[in-house]
């Protein structure tokens, strides 16, 4: 598969997505969100795939937003159907079904943030830079981060941030619970890799149950998210997965998932 503004590799059932622009900070024109639409559905669709990793290309940033040059000059219906395309990709990535983890390199602001947001979770390195300084050029975030931010960090944390426009570090990050760890640059990859491995050794069709019910239990009631999880715990139930790894507690070995 040939892109120019991103690289995908896939290595033991884990697929790395690397947004590379690197002169413009890996900053998102539109050519890339699409570009990264279908890098996406690519690893969706690959059976072979069961986590996706994202992270950003050189030492600097991992996107430092949306591509200011592309914004500059557009108007008012170009900026919502710009506004349109980052919030499908970054929604497509938050529903597919393999779990996604950014690896946060770098600056991480405005569209990029909104990406990370996107991950189900993020790792920084003690190099990353977080905020959604959006309104220091005189607009709101538009790929998703007035929605995010307040449901990762909760309302008070997030309207400060996007109000002020503040840049955080990593270690502020951590503590309001953006990224749920701090790692030495050099093994961000090595430590993302290790998480994404323990999660393809798991039952992958319980992994992403989980997804599902987190997700939808998320923006629901209590009631009707307690009914979707009983719905998916029984699902397991029809599983070889759930044969498997039972039986193998039972007979104290290692389960062979399938993912059936
Ligand atoms: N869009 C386009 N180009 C960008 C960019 C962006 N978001 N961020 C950085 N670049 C480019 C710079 O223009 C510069 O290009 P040139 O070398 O051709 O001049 C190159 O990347 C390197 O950047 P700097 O020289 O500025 O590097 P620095 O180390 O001095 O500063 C920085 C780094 C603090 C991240 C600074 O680049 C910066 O503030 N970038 C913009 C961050 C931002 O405002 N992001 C939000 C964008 S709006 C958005 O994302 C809307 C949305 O929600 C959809």
């Amino acid at each position: 598969m040939e892109f120019k503004n991103i690289i995908l590799e896939k290595e033991a059932g884990t697929a790395t997505l690397t947004i590379n622009r690197v002169k413009a900070l890996n900053a998102l024109n539109k050519d890339t969100l699409m570009e990264i639409k279908e890098a996406v559905e690519n690893v969706q669709d690959d059976k072979g795939i069961d986590v996706l990793i994202i992270t950003g290309a050189g030492n600097k940033a991992f996107v430092a937003g949306a591509d200011i040059s592309y914004m500059l000059n557009i108007n008012a219906m170009e900026g919502r159907e710009f506004g349109l395309l980052g919030q499908k990709v970054m929604r497509l990535l938050e529903t597919m079904d393999k779990p996604v983890i950014a690896a946060i390199n770098g600056f991480c602001l405005g569209g990029g943030c909104e990406l990370a947001m996107a991950c189900d979770f993020r790792i920084s390195s003690e190099k990353g830079k977080f905020g959604q300084p959006e309104v220091g050029l005189g607009v709101t975030p538009g790929f998703g981060g007035t929605q995010r931010l307040p449901r990762i960090v909760g309302t008070g944390m997030a309207k400060q941030l996007l109000y002020t426009g503040d840049m955080i570090d990593a270690y502020e990050a951590l503590r309001i619970g953006l990224v749920n760890y701090v790692v030495p640059s050099e093994n961000l990859m090595d430590e993302v890799k290790n998480i994404a491995g323990k999660i393809t050794a798991r039952g992958q069709v319980a992994v992403r149950f989980c997804k599902v019910a987190v997700n939808e239990g998320i923006q629901t009631d209590i009631d009707r998210a307690m009914t979707v999880e009983a719905d998916l715990f029984g699902i397991c139930f029809a599983t070889e997965d759930q044969k498997e790894g039972m039986k193998a507690f039972v007979e104290k070995r290692k389960p062979g998932f399938t993912g059936k």
